[in-house]
């Protein structure tokens, strides 16, 4: 059954309270609602009332406390329908349900892991618990009684305040809890079990006290302080930059092992993966400090942005996601390093978004219809909804972005919005028609620009001519131009900036050109020598450019941009041509080489102080195999990109040895480790280094040494990657393997590590090395992180040994993804997307995928969301 945003109407029935009580039990919790309704005005008397279910078991059913008789009601485990209702009074329908939290390896409702009750609603998960009207604008006010054994829950916990808690007969005991801001079912949680806490208090920006608190399993409350840090900070920075303040007086956090996805913002109740909330030096890397700040920032930015303010249907997820990663985005830059951080965003939609928008899987930020919901936590409806919101400040400047957000706030709290409550905000709080923009959120496809400019001495005029093409996607054939904010500088050879006395052709505000038409031709006067276009600056569009700027000219960025993402994008484009040029001559069996223009650029920056090492160490990380895959477009070897793209590595790495060597030993430090972005710099540059030095040295000695030496988790991985990557067979290798498997065996996240470097180890092997790993005592199959870091990490980072060019690899990734299937749908479709670009695959390949794709398609008893995919994977 597909759902289509166009038939949108509101429910018939106004749910007014919502009182749940649960009985907690392993096996058998038992769940009371009690609902309270009225018709709606203008609805039609005599609809019934129809309650979503999934998998429900009912054993009780009320109306107005009195035992509701059969032929007034009709229940599956699917639905549940109360006909002859009245038609204006109130009344209360009481149902309960019996539920199996162990038995719930989805992930989704209500389900036991390790000993604790937790739940995960969003998108369609309530109703697992209890039959309910579950969609997003059904906006309710909830208390919740939880009753369970005291020995093994002495917590119990759930959104809003805590009402109060007593003894409740033998052994158990209860709590209560009142929210008193009314919510959509997505956003209800409850966590009950035994778990340690880390507690702080934030005070609010009007002097109230809010009581924070983390928990986690028991020992670990010293590995969720960075947390803590983290979720102070969020909550500070709100207030600042968005004058948004939090709202009840205690906001938890809870950290779980077993999560289908990275956290939940429930109301005052977030609970996470544990992965995104526990980090000590020792078992974290810089990465993952870097992960837990963003993803407490998310979550906790949510309470606004997502609950309340929320989304009127799930068509409109972008609403409180895309705005959502653009608050964290935000706030990370503010925390860290702007150009760095914002060179990492740009990497992450390349590598992830692009090739969603480019292939059968590709939707627009806002989708127009959907099979399954879960499978529209995409990239496209989160970072690519990002950049749409981006684009606003951009076009409206920061004031006009602050109005316009400010009017949001204002005008649609406590409601459940749409995308276009949201553009409005901005139009009527700037006086601003943003129509062509919105086009933003209906068109998919990744824009491309193709520029060209001319220089005319005599008249002292630039022209710049530009044409935007958009892609046809599934669904999609024909496109409209879109409104593309592009910001932009023109520098002279001395490196200033040259300031155009008019423009013709174009409306240039401040510095972003605003591409309208599909082809436009700007004109720049008063231009007085010939200057280098850098276009595109901090990446204000999510476009691809197609402007073939002379190696001179991208060196000249490279060198003096002020705009430092800029000078980042210059280096990749040197690089692009000497890669995708090194992976034809690796596919000839011919020699490679590299443009000396690329050597010295990436040298010089590499060994130039006055730039932060972050961002030295994102110029030396060249475009990865899949950036090549997409430059090159179709009929993909990738074998050869490797080659190719190893074949340049080794170049610089010889060529650069000395400023390599220099790097490695000058960046040691010998200060007790601190997680900081300027520190983790400097480490991510020293890594490198290493990594150069592995390349042009023949023996694993270095590479054993860091190892040895690393009194960090962030070095010793990258050492250990260094090693498993370079020297997969050494003994060296097989040593530093097992030394680390012993040393972290009880800690299920570096573990997860282990796998991951593994199953990244390139080449015709590593499908039989992911099959032993899989047979080690460690590889949990219930755990969703370890999943993922072994079959996942496989599936999407080991290009060449993912496709094998004998389809071995597709053929077992489809029976696992089958079996995982069976245990959690939601897993098994996120994984099965790894697929999603298998026709830009050389033939040979391409064959060996859709006959793996056709046997999951066959499979008689798939999800809804593995059938989804698959079938979206195969048509598109
Ligand atoms: N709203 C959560 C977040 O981005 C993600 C929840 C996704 N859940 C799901 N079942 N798809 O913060
Ligand atoms: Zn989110």
């Amino acid at each position: 059954r597909i759902i289509h945003l166009a038939d949108y109407r509101p429910t018939d029935f106004v749910l007014e309270r919502v009182d749940l009580t649960f009985e907690l039990d392993p096996t058998e919790t038992k769940v009371e609602a009690r609902l309270i309704f009225h018709r709606r005005e203008g609805a039609d008397p005599s609809a019934p009332l129809v309650l979503d279910g999934d998998d429900l078991n009912m054993t009780g059913l009320m109306f107005d406390q009195v035992e509701l008789a059969a032929e007034r009601y009709t229940a599956t485990p699917e639905s549940l329908t109360i006909r002859d209702l009245p038609e204006t009074a109130p009344f209360e329908i009481t149902v309960t349900t019996q539920i199996n939290p162990e038995a719930n390896t989805q992930l989704m409702g209500l389900y036991r892991s390790n000993g604790i009750y937790c739940t995960q609603c969003e998108a369609e998960g309530f109703r697992r618990i209890t039959y309910f009207p579950d969609r997003p604008d059904v906006l309710a006010v909830y208390t919740v009684n939880i009753i369970a054994d005291k020995d093994t829950n002495p917590l119990l916990l759930s959104n809003g305040n805590f009402l109060g808690g007593a003894g409740y007969g033998p052994g158990k005991h209860f709590a209560a809890w009142f929210d008193p801001h009314p919510k959509p079912s997505y956003l209800f949680a409850l966590v009950a079990g035994d778990l340690g806490v880390v507690e702080d208090t934030f005070t609010t920006m009007s002097g109230r006290e809010v009581a924070l608190k983390i928990y986690v399993e028991h020992g670990k409350e010293a590995r969720a302080a960075y947390a803590m840090d983290a979720l102070k900070r969020s909550m500070k920075w709100d207030e600042e930059v968005f004058g948004r303040e939090y709202d009840l007086d205690i906001f938890m956090i809870v950290a779980v092992s077993d999560f289908n996805m990275g956290a939940m913002e429930n109301k005052g109740l977030n609970i996470f993966n544990d992965k995104y909330v526990l980090a000590d030096p020792e078992t974290a890397t810089d990465q993952d400090y870097a992960n837990i700040e963003a993803i407490i920032a998310h979550e906790y930015f949510h309470n606004w942005t997502g609950n309340r303010i929320t989304c009127r249907d799930w068509f409109q997820l972008c609403l409180k996601e895309g705005l959502t990663v653009y608050r964290d985005h935000e706030f990370s830059a503010d925390q860290r390093s702007r150009p760095v951080k914002r060179i990492a965003e740009v990497r992450h939609l390349r590598s992830e978004q692009f090739p969603e928008d480019a292939g059968p899987l590709a939707h627009p930020v806002r989708p127009t219809a959907y099979r399954e919901i879960n499978n529209f936590y995409t990239t496209t409806v989160y970072e690519k909804g990002s950049e749409v919101t981006r684009m606003i400040a951009t076009i409206l400047g920061r004031d006009g972005f602050k109005k316009g957000m400010d009017l949001y706030f204002e005008r649609h709290d406590g409601e459940a919005a749409t995308v276009e409550d949201f553009v409005k905000s901005f139009e009527d709080a700037n006086g601003r028609d943003l129509k062509q923009f919105s086009l933003w959120y209906n068109q998919a496809g990744t824009p491309q620009i193709t520029v060209s400019s001319s220089y005319d001495a005599a008249a002292k005029t630039l022209t710049l001519s530009l044409e935007q093409m958009i892609p046809a996607t599934p669904g999609q054939s024909n496109k409209e131009p879109m409104h593309i904010p592009l910001r932009f500088a023109l520098i002279g050879a001395n490196g200033g900036e040259q300031a155009p006395t008019s423009v013709t052709g174009g409306e240039v505000s401040g510095d972003v050109l605003h591409l309208t038409e599909r082809s436009q031709t700007v004109v720049f006067s008063g231009i007085a020598s010939r200057p280098v276009v850098s276009l595109n600056r901090s990446f204000s569009a999510p476009v691809t450019l197609h402007f073939s700027q002379t190696t001179d000219d991208l060196a000249l960025i490279a060198r003096f941009e002020t705009d430092l993402f800029s000078r980042w994008q210059a280096i990749t484009d040197l690089a692009l041509p000497n890669l995708t040029a090194a992976a034809g001559a690796a596919a000839k069996g011919k020699p490679i080489s590299c443009d000396k223009g690329l050597l010295d650029a990436l040298l010089a920056i590499a060994a130039d102080e006055s730039l932060e090492p972050a961002f030295r160490a994102q110029a030396l990380t060249l475009p990865s195999e899949s950036d090549i895959a997409r430059e090159l477009g179709s009929n993909n070897d990738p074998d050869a990109i490797h080659a190719g793209r190893q074949g340049i590595l080794k170049e610089i790495a010889v060529a650069g040895a000395a400023t390599f060597e220099a790097l490695y030993k000058g960046l040691v430090s010998d200060a007790a480790y601190s997680p900081d972005a300027a520190s983790a710099g400097r480490r991510s540059l020293r890594n490198a280094a290493l990594g150069f030095l592995a390349l042009s040295e023949n023996t694993p000695v270095a590479a054993a040494e860091a190892f040895a030496k690393a009194d960090n988790m962030t070095d010793l991985s990258q050492a250990l990657t260094v090693l498993a990557h370079r020297f997969p067979d050494s003994p060296e290798t097989h040593a530093a393997l097992a030394s680390f498997e012993t040393r972290f065996a009880s800690n299920a996240l570096v573990l997860d590590k282990w796998f991951q470097i593994q199953a990244t180890i390139p080449g015709d092997g590593s499908l039989d090395r992911i099959m032993r790993l899989m047979q080690s005592p460690n590889f949990i199959a219930s755990n969703p992180n370890r999943v993922r870091a072994l079959i996942g990490t496989f599936a999407f980072g080991n290009p060449t040994g993912f496709n094998r060019a004998d389809g071995t690899a597709y053929r077992f990734f489809a029976e696992q993804v089958l079996a995982i299937d069976k245990r959690n749908p939601q897993l098994a479709a996120r994984l099965l997307t790894a697929m999603r670009s298998w026709r830009l695959l050389e033939p040979t390949r391409a064959d060996h995928a859709r006959e793996a794709l056709m046997t999951i398609e066959r499979s008689a008893s798939l999800s809804n969301d593995v059938r989804d995919i698959v079938d979206r994977t195969l048509k598109g």
